[in-house]
């Protein structure tokens, strides 16, 4: 392997190939520029990215206002997110791309769909009419709850042309959930369908719909696209066919011009209360923000064709699956189903049948590759990839070195991209030709982007030290706010340190100043790339009858990096068995949805308490991950908890 200059584990260095770099858009000079620039003047650099990437209707006043912690950027600025991604690719010098497409959908039983630019353009500014028939305006949230077929991006840039932040629900995520969401953000209209294949059946999304209703007084529309053909109950004057409704609509709609503070999406994800957080994305700042870095990290080319496997219901779907692609006039791939059906060799059917060139998936996929054998893929031709990226998760070194060989065949360079749902886009992340990579390190901040390690005394920790993942000056996709709770936006993010915000990971720096990520430092479990905070399962938990008292914990798990183990102490008289293990576990997954379900669910009489009152997670996590009790349990207030806990292990 000529690309590695060591071989020692974690001190392999890979350099980007001349051959990659010879094209790539962004070269190592520019880089070095832009990272000179960048730590200059953040607000010189995100402006010459917002010139460069963003079509304005009006131009920008003031690069930045911050009055710590809340942020402006692109001040009197007006622009349209569906302008950005739609229209301007069918004018002037960018006409040819009318007939390119934007979307190559695959759905799970092996349908396909492909909307070029021109078409994806005239289903948008249709639905965006039938929202305003409805009576949807300016400023009005628009629940989403939807697989992934096409009509979920039409539906968010149709939001998006009028200016009607979108709150898109995952739709894995429960009846309950979705109530919750819907009611939190006041959306009055949602958009569904009857349901979404995943794994051979249909996942019946109507029917959560209704259920979620029933709680959700203040919706007036739902809009139901027909995918499945599962029969559903429709509500006449409040539900309508999604092809009822087309049929009618005008395919004229201009693009509104908002304000570049005007409200993008909301969308909900978990903190360590038991509430999910609405985190609040607005436009200017965000579409710059994916779009400058959809081209520089995925080094996106005209003839690219870019798939990222998440869904859109998480952050990465959309800004990497729509927005920030779009926005590049590049070719997206949407697929709707599970990655290993019919077979686990799915993912690669699709690499091999679109020829895909530029891949995004997270590491707890790969993982599960790994262990599904070198087989799968190698059963297609993945010639065409030339770029891989991971998101969601630290990706262990083994997992980055199979990822490396079997689908990149060793030519691809790897981007370990770290960000969340509040920051945007990517913030912490190789570019492809400019950084050598390490396997397990996202490497260094983006341009432009202020990251460090910090004490708890809030100084930058020495190299190699573990720390408090920071960012120490604001960047144009982070979000504004939570939806209604300015008060705990600023204690979530702002309070551990006066005007830095802190992001809920842990991690270190090497001496090349690499980021190394070490995971969620507070009570927020990381499954599979998604975030659940304890609190949310253990109040799922707690509300069913036969539950007195729970406390969650992650352990480490090979596949999913953590598993969800709940310490449950039944109400007094309740059996305790199999079947309510069963029973309970349903229960969580009805309450948040199957992503929440415990692995393991154990019975205890007791949970150890300090002596006042707080449960102590870190023996938890002990007992949970089968470690030995290290640290201090002095404050513990009845130390036969323990032993008793541990018993439980046994039996
Ligand atoms: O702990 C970090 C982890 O995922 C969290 C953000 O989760 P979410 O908001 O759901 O967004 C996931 C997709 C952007 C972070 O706080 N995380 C994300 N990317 C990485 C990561 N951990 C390590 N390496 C990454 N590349």
């Amino acid at each position: 392997m000529p690309d590695i200059e060591t071989l020692l584990h974690e001190k392999r260095v890979f350099k980007p190939s001349s051959e990659f770099a010879k094209r790539a858009n962004w070269s190592k000079k520019t880089t070095n520029e832009y990272r000179k620039l960048g730590a200059k003047s953040p607000e010189r650099f995100w402006a010459k990215m917002a010139r460069e990437y963003v079509t304005w209707f009006t131009p920008w006043k003031q690069v930045l206002r911050w009055k710590p912690p809340f942020a402006r950027w692109f001040v009197g600025g007006k622009l349209n997110v569906s302008y950005n991604c739609l229209d301007r690719h069918l004018e002037g010098e960018n006409a040819w791309r009318r007939n390119k497409a934007a979307i190559l959908w695959e759905g799970e039983p092996g349908d396909s769909r492909t909307l070029t630019f021109a078409e994806l353009h005239r289903e948008v500014c249709k639905f965006a009419n039938v929202l305003k028939d409805l009576g949807v305006k300016k400023g009005d949230r628009v629940a989403l709850y939807m697989p992934m077929i096409p009509e979920l991006a039409i539906a968010m840039l149709a939001c998006t042309r009028i200016g009607a932040p979108h709150s898109i629900v995952f739709g894995g995520f429960s009846a309950e959930a979705l109530r919750d969401r819907i009611n939190d953000a006041g959306a009055r209209t949602v958009v569904t369908a009857d349901g979404g294949f995943r794994r051979g059946k249909s996942v019946l999304l109507k029917a959560a719909v209704d259920e979620a209703l029933t709680g959700a007084p203040g919706v007036e529309n739902v809009v139901v696209v027909r995918r499945t053909g599962d029969p559903v109950a429709m509500q006449s004057g409040r539900d309508r066919w999604w092809h009822d409704v087309m049929a009618e609509a005008s395919a004229k709609c201009p693009p509104a011009k908002l304000d570049s503070e005007h409200p993008l999406f909301i969308l909900y994800t978990s903190g360590t209360t038991g509430k999910p957080k609405g985190v609040l994305h607005t436009t200017g700042g965000y579409l710059t923000h994916v779009a400058s870095t959809s081209h520089a990290i995925f080094d996106l080319k005209e003839d690219d064709t870019f798939w990222c496997t998440a869904d859109i219901g998480w952050v990465t779907g959309h800004s990497y699956v729509v927005y920030g692609i779009l926005a590049n006039g590049a070719t997206t791939v949407m697929y709707e189903g599970a990655p290993t059906h019919p077979g686990p060799d799915r993912l690669w059917s699709i690499v091999e049948k679109y020829g895909v060139t530029v891949f995004y998936t997270a590491p707890t996929a790969i993982r599960t590759f790994v262990r599904l054998g070198d087989e799968h893929p190698k059963k297609h031709d993945l010639s065409s990839l030339r770029l891989l990226g991971t998101v969601g998760e630290p990706i262990n070194p083994e997992a980055w070195m199979w990822y490396h060989r079997v689908i990149g065949g060793r030519r691809c360079p790897i981007v370990d991209t770290w960000w969340q749902t509040e920051t945007g886009g990517i913030l912490i992340t190789p570019l492809p030709a400019a950084v050598n990579t390490k396997p397990g390190s996202a490497t260094l901040a983006f341009p432009g982007i202020a990251a460090d390690v910090y004490t708890e005394e809030g100084v930058p920790v020495r190299p190699s030290d573990g720390g408090f993942l920071v960012l120490t000056k604001p960047w144009p996709g982070m979000l504004r706010g939570i939806w209604g709770d300015p008060q705990r936006y600023r204690e979530q993010y702002w309070s551990k340190f006066e005007n830095i915000y802190f992001a809920g990971d842990g991690a270190h720096r090497d001496r090349q100043g690499y980021f190394w990520i070490m995971g969620r430092i507070d009570d927020v479990m990381n499954i599979s790339g998604h975030r659940l905070g304890t609190m949310e399962v253990e109040s799922a938990l707690v509300s069913h009858e036969d539950v007195a008292e729970a406390a969650v914990v992650g352990r480490p798990d090979d596949l999913t990096g953590t598993a969800i183990v709940a310490f449950v102490t039944p109400k007094g008289g309740i059996r305790v068995d199999g079947e309510l293990v069963g029973t309970l576990r349903d229960h969580v997954a009805h309450q948040i949805g199957a992503i929440a379900k415990p692995a393991d669910i154990r019975f205890t009489d007791a949970l150890p308490k300090t002596r006042s009152g707080k449960i102590m997670r870190r023996l938890l996590r002990d007992i949970a991950s089968g470690r030995e009790t290290v640290g201090d349990t002095t404050t513990l207030e009845d130390y036969s908890v323990l032993a008793r806990l541990r018993e439980s292990d046994e039996t």
